[in-house]
């Protein structure tokens, strides 16, 4: 079988469509730069054990270093017949310093081969998206730190329940943002572990060093099975279980956006920069951005299943369902960075409008927790002190009005207990100041809190 690496035991082509639909090299050529530094450690490690005369290894290890500079100037051309990124690197180097480059794949497969790839790959991909997460958290600390006069109303089934601070809700996300840094990091973990070396699936009759590809690598630790080394998907589960859950959060921060800046809400004013208009309705400014992120979400989910359903049922150790392991990693990669760097830019131009939100609360209940807080305060149990207020609640609706605009008299005829300081504790800022517990949405708790968040930002 002319051409093909592996033609020893065929005596016919392989089928045109075939060959197209089990290639690779349309999407794993992204490999080539962890696949070349992978082969280079892997040839300096056989020559240095005397499996290969030193000089071949220099030889090969030279080559891959011309491969990789050709690489980085675009000058390096796959094709498809070579299958995927091992083989047409390999055919490349073997075009460049001849038959030695055949010594390369000594002790290897292309099984733990790809395994190293990937975990090279996942590896520089998880500091990448870890970049990104900080660089929004910066973001939110900021937009948080320039609004802590700022109220908002509080939701809770979408309903208004309290007034916070607009920095404690910004920083809601900066604390979902650190627990997905956190599981990034958690990933990294089980990604930093060396695969190489463990052939096909049982290892090598070949006195290779492990331990030495692996320091030269920068990885912690190996795989001591090698049926694992060359089957085990799970980190990349991991990458994008992790990149799952950020876009979940992007997607819940979207809807926000979303609606904070429909007219009817009208609490934020997106940057035009970050917006698109409509080709039709000449008054439009769409928030596509949040939109998209939250669009985006259901793709990765989908390669997270996609990922989990391919796993599920494989026999050990390789099989080319495998190889359906990229695309989705890559993907998910290719939606959260950019995400996450849109987001950033997006919230640090964010402009709330704070004369809306200074007015949010003139015609709403949300301080009707307080003046039962107020009751219980002096004694009366908070049932008693609840149903009070509800009964209050319903009389200012009926008189058109809401708590503030209740008469005093009202107050006296619902409970004694009532006194004229009843108005000063239920205005806007008083109920937000008055949850001072720690976490809650008071402007010391939420200074405490902004201070913690920064500290985890060095800033
Ligand atoms: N392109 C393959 C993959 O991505 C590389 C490993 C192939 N190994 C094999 N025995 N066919 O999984």
């Amino acid at each position: 079988h002319a051409g093909k690496l592996w033609g020893g035991r065929f005596t016919e082509q392989t089928n045109d469509l075939v060959e197209a639909y089990t290639a690779s090299i349309g999407f794993d050529e992204r490999l080539a730069t962890v696949d070349i530094r992978g082969s280079i450690a892997h040839a300096r490690m056989l020559g240095r054990a005397g499996i290969i005369p030193e000089a071949d290894a220099q030889a090969i290890v030279s080559g891959l270093e011309g491969l990789l500079v050709d690489l980085e100037a675009g000058q390096l051309s796959f094709r498809v017949e070579d299958e995927d990124i091992h083989m047409n690197i390999e055919r490349l180097l073997s075009e460049r310093i001849g038959a030695v480059a055949g010594k390369l794949h000594t002790g290897r497969s292309r099984n733990d081969q790809v395994a190293l790839d990937m975990h090279l790959f996942v590896r520089e991909a998880t500091a990448t998206v870890q970049e990104g997460i900080r660089k929004l958290q910066r973001a939110l600390v900021q937009a948080a730190e320039a609004n802590l006069d700022v109220l908002i109303p509080g939701y809770t089934h979408l309903q208004r329940a309290q007034p916070v601070l607009l920095a404690h809700h910004l920083l809601a996300y900066f604390w979902m943002l650190e627990r997905d840094y956190g599981r990034f990091s958690d990933t990294a973990k089980r990604t930093d572990m060396m695969p190489l070396g463990a052939g096909a699936l049982a290892g090598t009759t070949f006195p290779i060093n492990r331990e030495a590809v692996m320091e030269e690598l920068g990885f912690s630790a190996l795989y001591e099975n090698s049926l694992d080394a060359v089957s085990d998907r799970d980190y990349l589960i991991e990458f994008l279980s992790a990149s799952s859950l950020l876009m979940t959060h992007l997607s819940r921060f979207s809807e926000e956006l979303i609606l904070w800046s429909s007219e009817e809400f009208g609490f934020v004013e997106i940057a035009d920069a970050y917006c698109t208009g409509s080709s039709m309705m000449p008054q439009k400014k769409n928030p596509d951005v949040p939109e998209l992120v939250r669009g985006k979400t259901g793709r990765v989910f989908g390669h997270l299943m996609g990922l989990l359903t391919v796993l599920k049922g494989l026999p050990l150790a390789y099989n080319k369902d495998l190889q359906e392991d990229k695309e989705g990693v890559f993907d998910t990669l290719d939606t959260i960075v950019p995400a996450l760097e849109l987001f950033a830019g997006m919230v640090e131009t964010l402009q709330f409008r704070r004369e809306r939100l200074q007015h949010a609360f003139d015609h709403d209940f949300s301080n009707a927790t307080d003046v039962a807080d107020y009751l219980a305060g002096k004694g009366v149990p908070f049932r008693a002190a609840h149903e009070i207020v509800g009964k209050l609640v319903l009389q200012a609706i009926e008189a058109g009005t809401n708590l503030a605009g209740l008469p005093f008299q009202t107050y006296q005829d619902a409970s004694a207990a009532f006194a004229p300081d009843i108005y000063e504790r239920i205005a806007p800022g008083a109920v937000v100041a008055a949850r001072a517990s720690r976490g809650g949405t008071a402007p010391e708790a939420v200074t405490l809190q902004l201070n913690l968040a920064k500290a985890r930002l060095s800033l």
